[in-house]
């Protein structure tokens, strides 16, 4: 049996999917009640992550876990070690992290620390572990619905700056590898999109799925910094904005281990939008 965290999330809810459509023992876990899409045959399981005996329950039964933190968890919560003994202890013997692509290249960001705590614990365990390390979601644009839907225009900072930002699909169907094949022991994977694409070009995107033109405002840093902290903690919005506006050589740059783990291409923005556009009407 498979556990998944986050599994209402970008990331989860693909994977259960997907995992659940393998055939796969599947049970998925968030705070909320049970989904009403959950694939049948799904088992949803209610707990905090940040409570371990919670989280043990959760995964009783399962042999590989999905880790992904998220929101206040990426900064505080039970010490990494102490979370994975946990888990272990419930009789998880394999577990596929969610990690960040940020977490390697800004070490020294203090919004990174417990991600990296986590990666080096795994390292460290007799557990079995891939840490998967996506850049930029191309889901962040979740955040455009609701001024695209209403004034058919997007506000975003950066607006030429390009990242090759990452389709969640692509990260649950890396995380599904590794959590049911063999050879991803002790792999860390960065996981990215096909091109770098700028924020004025992913909405053109939209607004070539939409078929219709939308306007594009780009944002200061500090206005976009407002909006990030609504649903971000502060350390991870300076973060991710240092990303969205400064980014490295690295962080620009397109990783082929989509290519190499699925044996296929990693997918684009445009596609991304183009299933994803029902909620942009
Ligand atoms: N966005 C990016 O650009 C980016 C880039 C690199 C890495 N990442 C990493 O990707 C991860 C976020 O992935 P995502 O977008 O798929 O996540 P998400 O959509 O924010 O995940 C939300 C899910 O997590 C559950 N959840 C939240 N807090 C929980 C808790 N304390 N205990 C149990 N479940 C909890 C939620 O359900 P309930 O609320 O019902 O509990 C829901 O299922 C983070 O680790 C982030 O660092 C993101």
């Amino acid at each position: 049996m498979i556990a998944v965290t986050g599994a209402t999330g970008n990331v989860g809810s693909v994977l259960v999917r997907t995992l659940a459509e393998a055939g796969e023992k599947v049970v998925a876990i968030s705070r909320g009640e049970k989904p009403v899409d959950l694939p049948p045959g799904v088992e949803h399981r209610r707990a905090d992550i940040g409570d371990l005996e919670q989280l043990s329950a959760a995964v009783a039964g399962a042999e590989a876990l999905f880790l992904l933190i998220t929101g206040p968890q990426l900064v505080s919560g039970p010490e990494p070690e102490r979370v994975l003994h946990a888990v272990a202890a419930a009789g998880v013997r394999r577990v596929v992290f969610v990690s960040s692509q940020g977490a390697v290249t800004r070490p020294d960001s203090g919004g990174y620390a417990r991600t990296i705590a986590f990666d080096r614990a795994l390292a460290a365990s007799d557990l079995e572990w891939t840490s998967v390390r996506p850049g930029a979601f191309a889901a962040n644009t979740y955040a455009w619905i609701e001024p695209v839907r209403t004034q058919r225009t997007v506000f975003a900072p950066f607006g030429d700056v390009g990242l090759p930002v990452v389709d969640p699909a692509d990260i649950a169907a890396v995380a599904a590898a590794a959590l049911t094949q063999d050879g991803h022991n002790g792999q860390a994977y960065t996981v990215t999109g096909p091109e770098a694409v700028t924020p004025r070009a992913q909405a053109e995107a939209l607004a070539a799925a939409l078929g219709e033109p939308l306007n594009f405002v780009e944002l200061t840093r500090d206005q976009a910094r407002v909006n990030m902290l609504r649903f971000m903690p502060e350390s991870v919005a300076d973060h991710t904005l240092e990303i969205l506006g400064t980014p490295t050589a690295a962080e620009q740059q397109v990783s082929g281990d989509v290519q190499r783990v699925l044996g296929r291409p990693a997918t684009s923005y445009a596609d991304w939008a183009q299933r994803n556009i029902p909620a942009y009407r």
